[in-house]
């Protein structure tokens, strides 16, 4: 097989990319390891920065989505028992949209087979050679190869992109947090129109949403802890005694859809290129999940990218592709720097040292009191703007 640029990986990264060089007239294929069913009911991320919707908007994407989103315009910091607000908009005059990811990527999967493919699912990569620009995976049982000008490695954190780069061409820089989060999803109201960040004595817990009856929440956990060790009744208990105020707060429960326990790290390859072959996304960077930045990021590495690869096929420079990936990683750091600073603001440290405790809260109390520590927290949270020419 042959085309334009293969894409490895049907994330966000992978299917946004194929759109967005099909509308500039560049064909491309996109293989994903897993079936599209599976794909379409993973539960991950679910909010999603104005930046990205607008993006989403400008390029056709996001009629559902402004149908059945949510639109959020501030979050709570929970601590001392008194919930505290962060009129985001009013700070950013930006909005924030809560949207899950699986539905985003529904909605990308029924765009790129409507506009003809290719998208291959089960079709694992086993290996990409960066400079012929070659893929190799399995199909309906039979290993084939794909070969093509570009290589986009938007394989997430598990794929085969990053292992394709020499060892001594990148420096990996890696952060492992001492606790894990344990996430769910279910049936029952929002017990609060808005996010609410709490950090407690018990370790931090999230009260999220997805619509108007189903609720997301995480609890900090121990890094190595078991699901099997989590009833649905401990985790109940354990968020109703984290999520607990002083104002008459009630969490609705009701029954859990979705369980899942996700470490929190961060990491980030440089550089995001090798050759003919280009990492974006969770391939080339992950994030503590705290600040809700890694689908909004993987979004901003495929809109550089696609504007460079346009460029090259339009007029044969590659000033584009040679600044994609410091153009890249100037945000990334920023965002990985603002995700590091939250979680670190937000959670118990295993030894509960008191120090550091007294020091989280005196952040957390002038975050809330100063409108100059409010705005460059909103600002982070919802999103710089994209970068230029994306
Ligand atoms: P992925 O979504 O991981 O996609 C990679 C794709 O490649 C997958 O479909 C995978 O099956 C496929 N693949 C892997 N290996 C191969 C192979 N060898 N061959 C072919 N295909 C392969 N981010 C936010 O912005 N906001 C949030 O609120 C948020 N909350 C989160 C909550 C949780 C619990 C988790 C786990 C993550 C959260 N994130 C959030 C992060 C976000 O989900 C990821 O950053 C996002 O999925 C990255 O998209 P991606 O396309 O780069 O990678
Ligand atoms: C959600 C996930 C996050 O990581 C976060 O910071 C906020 C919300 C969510 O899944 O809704």
């Amino acid at each position: 097989m042959r085309t334009q640029v293969a894409i490895v990986g049907a994330g966000p990264a992978g299917l946004l990319l194929a759109h967005l060089l099909r509308l500039r007239g560049i064909e491309s294929v996109v293989l994903e390891r897993q079936s599209r069913d599976h794909i379409e009911r993973r539960i991950r991320a679910g909010v999603l920065e104005q930046g990205t919707v607008d993006l989403l908007d400008e390029v056709g994407l996001a009629d559902r989505l402004h149908r059945e989103r949510l639109v959020h315009s501030g979050l709570e910091l929970l601590f001392d028992g008194t919930g505290h607000r962060i009129p985001l908009t009013d700070l950013t005059g930006r909005e924030l949209t809560i949207y899950a990811q699986h539905e985003l990527v529904k909605d990308l999967v029924a765009a790129h087979l409507a506009a003809g493919g290719p998208l291959l699912f089960e079709a694992p990569a086993s290996a990409i050679d960066p400079a012929t620009a070659t893929v190799r995976f399995q199909h309906d049982g039979r290993t084939r190869e794909l070969t093509a000008d570009l290589v986009a490695g938007c394989d997430g954190f598990h794929g085969v992109g990053r292992t394709a780069v020499p060892a001594d061409a990148v420096t990996a820089y890696d952060h492992e947090y001492p606790f894990s989060w344990l996430g769910i999803l279910a049936e029952a109201p929002p017990s609060s129109d808005e996010l609410i960040y709490s950090c407690h004595d018990r370790g931090f817990a999230l009260h999220s949403m997805r619509t108007p009856r189903i609720t997301r929440l995480y609890l900090q956990v121990a890094p190595d802890e078991r699901l099997d060790d989590w009833p649905d009744e401990r985790i109940w208990t354990e968020l109703r005694a984290r999520l607990a105020r002083d104002d008459g707060f009630e969490l609705a429960d009701g029954p859990i859809l979705d369980k899942g326990i996700t470490a929190l790290r961060s990491h980030v390859v440089e550089p995001m290129r090798y050759d003919k072959l280009f990492l974006a996304g969770d391939s080339a960077h992950i994030v503590p999940a705290t600040g809700a930045k890694g689908l909004n990021l993987a979004v901003a590495d495929v809109c550089v990218l696609a504007s460079a690869i346009d460029e090259w096929y339009r007029t044969g420079r590659s000033d584009g592709l040679d600044g994609y990936s410091d153009t890249c990683l100037r945000r990334v750091w920023r965002v990985q720097h603002f995700s590091w600073w939250m979680t670190t603001m937000l959670h118990l440290l295993p030894d509960g040292d008191p120090f550091a405790r007294r020091v989280q809260l005196a952040q957390l109390r002038y975050l809330v009191s100063s409108t100059a520590a409010a705005t460059s927290f909103a600002e982070n949270y919802v999103g710089l703007p994209l970068p230029k020419g994306a």
